[in-house]
């Protein structure tokens, strides 16, 4: 069992293989941080890692101690009692004190883990997948309980925590903070490493060096949004992609969150993630309980890569669930660039015509097919289909798409509606809005309140109608606004700063009751591209649009990043016509299947405009795709030269047997008379020897391909101009090709 109790030190040992999580009952009751990181041996104390001696200003827990909460590494601390830190949670009692003192009770070890009830998380599948401890707590004063969480998984060097309060006593409590997790960290020789961006360019790697003081991401936008994503890694300055010290969290949330840490002035960093703070106070009566969201460690001591590696496996089979978790994804076609709101069944049938031919599997009808919709001013809401572009209904037209040997799927953007739409007209006060005030419009659309279970299953019930009498198999679930005027007219005072929370709440019960009804449904979620692109949607659409940036260079930034924690089978990367539509940028047809293969690929634009030439080029591309993508969509991915550090981007990802790889390569810029270049590769077997395809067609070592590289053939890649790349298709090779 590897979560041991010693009852004489009153310390636990969490560790698997690869790493160690200690954890001791302090003298006052409360939970004491020891030691996180790699693999340490077991023993009966490490008590004398808790800091304790005489300081200036320090306050201490009661008098002749040396145990100061400022000065402990604390597992979950508190406000106001002599540590100065921004606390993990705090709570406002009646008598207007936000004191809380919460003591060790009892603990409860167990094999396997609970789920999270009305929240994504992370699962087993078996017991010896993880085990469980569950701490609990109790506030003798106010009769509060808190149950914390740490589920540490058997192979994997990753810890999922989540904390409970349970209002045991009499009096009305009420949660002003509630973060998932807290990870008090003894120094400060860190980079911060974060995930940030903006609409059409998320996700972008940003790094900087820890000070004194607070640096924090973080949304309040009501989605996870497109500017920070709910990630932040504490990498060491020599860290990089292959070796040294990581701390990674990561939050299985999709609506509003802070992630940030402090340092303090004698050097201890503490990270903290959850809820944000700032639009959130629960209110929790006696009897009630509050459960925050998941929070997942990833520690790494061989580099960002292999962070990455961890949140993948475990994110991609651990977290994405159902039918299509495992399953190849099928090649699609989205008409949302070829057409936007113009087109009709005739314009629709023609495109999907030409997919078929050249191997498309998928059509997905974008937004425009319902209600009023012929711009984005009317319909949202209306789920019904507009008979002027399809006289069949979606149901005819779906018919047509599977008769042509494809499957079909459509895009909805059930939380929002227009005022010009008969959803509107009927239910005006259910978009979220403060009485008497104006409510702010984005995209002419206005967001619906999902904190109430009728809105919910009045969407539902549209949905389930238009999904249980047609051929439906995958559904785009977009979110194309951020929330204004978050308030819910139905709610008391008292429960206004529940409500983002209860949005997102409605949105995964949503999910949830259409993923039960129809359990072979493929979702991909979306926000305006990638605004909502996080672990807890992961839970109910194993794919997302990763951004409505097309361009193939943008994207080589946008994969690299979401690649830090999201496996490739996640992320929805389509080919696109050129001149771009985002940037205007012209990138050959080449690159741009070169860089979208590495997720759930597809096309978004009009077949029907390619050259015999191209179209022929797409149909090879697709063959291409088809026979390599169990290793594109789930192998082990590395990466290998970073778009953010120069003119250059490379990746592989490789089969788990070590037998088949797909390297990547990108130029972008060309320049003329550059020197020889070697392309190391990573993650294959050094013993074995391997036939690679690319430019030339050899056989090397894995040794070899690894410690001296691949040979990048300059002149070819030069003679090929800007936005240039190559693939390299990688085997074990047989005995005879080996010519030993
Ligand atoms: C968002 C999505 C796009 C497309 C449009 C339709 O912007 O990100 O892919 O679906 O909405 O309105």
């Amino acid at each position: 069992m590897p979560i041991i109790y010693h009852a004489t030190s009153h310390e636990f040992h969490l560790y698997n293989q690869q790493i160690s999580y200690l954890i001791q009952i302090l003298e006052n009751g409360q939970l004491g941080m020891l030691y996180y990181g790699k693999r340490i041996s077991d023993k009966e104390s490490f008590s004398y890692l808790v800091s304790g001696r005489q300081r200036s200003l320090a306050v201490y827990v009661r008098e002749g101690s040396q145990l100061s909460l400022q000065y402990a590494a604390q597992e979950y601390p508190s406000y106001g009692t002599g540590d100065f830190h921004d606390p993990a949670f705090c709570i406002v009692q009646e008598n207007g004190s936000m004191i809380s003192d919460f003591q060790y009770v009892s603990h409860m070890v167990y094999p396997g883990k609970k789920p999270l009830v009305g929240l994504p998380a992370t699962y087993t599948e078996s017991e010896e997948e993880a085990d469980t401890l569950e701490i609990t707590l109790e506030d003798a004063v106010d009769g509060a309980r808190l149950v914390l969480n740490y589920t540490i998984f058997s192979d994997l060097p990753a810890i999922a925590r989540s904390a409970r309060f349970i209002n045991a006593g009499s009096q009305v409590l009420t949660l002003e903070r509630a973060m998932s997790a807290c990870v008090d960290l003894p120094d400060d020789n860190f980079e911060m490493v974060q995930l940030s961006g903006a609409w059409s360019r998320e996700r972008h790697v940003k790094t900087r060096h820890l000070e004194q003081g607070i640096q924090s991401i973080g949304s309040t936008r009501g989605n996870s949004s497109a500017e920070h994503n709910p990630f932040l890694a504490l990498k060491r300055p020599y860290t990089n992609e292959f070796q040294g010290e990581v701390y990674a969290i990561s939050l299985v949330y999709s609506s509003n969150f802070l992630a940030q840490v402090e340092v303090d002035t004698h050097g201890m960093s503490r990270a903290l993630i959850g809820i944000h703070p700032d639009t959130f106070s629960w209110q929790l009566n006696p009897g009630e309980s509050f459960q925050t969201p998941e929070a997942v460690l990833a520690f790494s001591a061989n580099g960002l890569n292999s962070m990455s590696q961890t949140y993948h496996r475990l994110y991609g089979r651990r977290l994405a669930r159902g039918f299509w978790r495992d399953r190849e994804r099928p090649v699609l076609i989205n008409n949302w660039e070829a057409t936007e709101y113009d087109f009709d069944e005739k314009k629709i049938l023609r495109i999907a015509k030409t997919a078929k031919q050249v191997g498309i599997e998928l059509f997905v009808l974008d937004d425009g097919w319902f209600g009023a919709r012929r711009n984005d001013f009317a319909g949202l809401g209306d789920w019904v289909v507009n008979r002027e572009k399809l006289p069949d209904g979606i149901a005819g037209l779906a018919n047509k798409i599977e008769a042509l040997g494809m499957k079909f799927g459509f895009w909805i953007e059930p939380e929002m509606v227009n005022i010009d739409s008969d959803l509107y007209r009927s239910h005006p006060d259910w978009i979220l809005h403060v009485p008497a005030r104006n409510a702010s419009p984005c995209r002419h659309q206005y967001v619906l309140d999902f904190s109430r279970s009728e809105v919910v299953d009045a969407v539902h019930d549209m949905l389930y109608h238009l999904l249980s009498t047609a051929k439906i198999s995958y559904i785009k679930w977009d979110m194309n606004r951020y929330l204004s005027e978050c308030y819910s007219i139905e709610k008391p005072p008292s429960e206004q700063g529940k409500v983002f929370h209860q949005y997102i709440l409605g949105v995964y019960n949503l999910y949830e009751r259409l993923l039960k009804e129809f359990p072979n449904l493929l979702f991909e979620s979306c926000s305006s591209g990638g605004a909502r692109f996080d672990p807890g949607m992961l839970y109910y659409a194993p794919q997302g649009w990763i951004s409505d940036n097309t361009d193939a260079i943008e994207r080589l930034r946008i994969q690299y990043g979401t690649s830090f924690v999201y496996p490739l089978s996640s992320m929805g990367a389509h080919v696109s016509m050129v001149p771009n539509q985002q940037v205007g940028r012209i990138t050959p047809l080449e690159t741009r299947t070169n860089v979208a293969m590495f997720g759930a690929f597809g096309y978004e634009l009009d077949l029907n405009s390619l050259s015999r030439d191209e179209l022929d080029m797409v149909a090879k591309q697709i063959t291409f795709i088809k026979e390599h993508r169990q290793l594109l969509q789930f192998g082990i991915f590395w990466r290998l030269r970073s778009p953010f550090e120069g003119n250059d981007t490379a990746w592989i990802t490789v089969s788990p047997d070590q037998s088949r790889a797909v390297v990547a390569y990108f130029q972008i810029l060309n320049r003329s008379n550059t020197g020889w270049d070697r392309l190391k590769l990573a993650g294959l077997d050094p013993a074995r020897h391997y036939y690679v395809n690319g430019n030339t067609s050899c056989v090397y070592g894995g040794d070899e391909l690894m410690e001296i590289g691949l040979v990048l053939q300059r002149e070819e890649i030069c003679s090929s101009g800007d936005f240039s790349s190559t693939l390299f298709d990688i085997c074990q090779a047989g005995e005879n090709e080996i010519g030993l």
